[in-house]
């Protein structure tokens, strides 16, 4: 399998023009996801001011123009809201997925449109990122489950050419520790590869314990992202 990298350059929009048109809003070459699904907005790779005021009126004034990973900037008067450090992430080939985690007592449950309520309430449990009611329409969701309670869960978000990101990775306080993250991960590379594609994710430069959980499940470090949202003028 020999994913194209350069897709990763521009991840929202290759998702949105493809895979996730069905879940888009677009004007001219400005494009954005339907509310309640993402906040993320795309504009070509060197926009120009025809990009920039078609983004504006598609998210009209003071909206909320969340650029993911691109390292565009738009026109002065757009108020920046949010700037992260975080880094791309790349799982280098199927030989690493090594041996499970004991704990055959734990089982997978995919979740759908009418768990959302438990999902967002873990969400604001575990505050993986961003999150929202109709997030789960994006790809996969998987789930583990203590005493009937959704205790962890992970999914699939981005989906551009070849490639499937691996998102809302998070387990409740009080079930952390014993392998959750790691199963779902798992779970979810191996649904990836069996389709042809290849995992990827973004984490936060600061998430320490989850970029080592990352890489001892075999994902590699690809390049620092700086994340950034900006407010549109009016
Ligand atoms: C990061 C996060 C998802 C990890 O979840 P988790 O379910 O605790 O992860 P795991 O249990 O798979 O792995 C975490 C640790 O438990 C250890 N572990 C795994 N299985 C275990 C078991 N059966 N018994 C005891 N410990 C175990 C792992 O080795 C790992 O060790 P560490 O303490 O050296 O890190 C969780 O801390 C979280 O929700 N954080 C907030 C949200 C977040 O940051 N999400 C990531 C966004 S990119």
């Amino acid at each position: 399998m020999n994913s194209d990298v350069d897709v990763l350059e521009n991840p929202v929009a290759q998702s949105l023009l493809g895979h996730h048109a069905h879940l888009a809003r677009r004007l001219g070459q400005a494009v954005t996801y339907l509310p309640d699904v993402a906040t993320f907005c795309a504009v070509p790779a060197e926009p120009d001011a025809v990009d920039w005021s078609e983004l504006a009126r598609l998210l009209g004034p003071g909206g909320f123009a969340d650029m993911f990973s691109s390292p565009a900037l738009p026109p002065p008067d757009w108020e920046p809201v949010f700037e992260l450090e975080g880094r791309l992430m790349l799982w280098p080939g199927k030989d690493r997925l090594g041996e499970p985690l004991p704990g055959a007592d734990v089982s997978i449950v995919e979740l759908g449109p009418n768990n959302v309520p438990e999902m967002l309430d873990l969400v604001t449990r575990a505050e993986p990122g961003p999150f929202w009611p109709r997030t789960c329409e994006l790809g996969t969701y998987l789930g583990i489950r203590a005493r009937g309670r959704l205790v962890a869960m992970a999914g699939e978000r981005l989906r551009p050419p070849g490639w499937t990101e691996i998102s809302a990775v998070c387990t409740a306080p009080e079930a952390r520790g014993q392998g959750h993250a790691g199963r779902l991960v798992r779970a979810l590379v191996e649904r990836i590869l069996s389709r042809g594609e290849q995992p990827f994710l973004y984490v936060a430069e600061a998430n320490s314990g989850a970029i080592a959980l990352y890489e001892r499940l075999g994902f590699e470090s690809r390049k620092p992202v700086t994340f950034r949202g900006f407010r549109t003028p009016g």
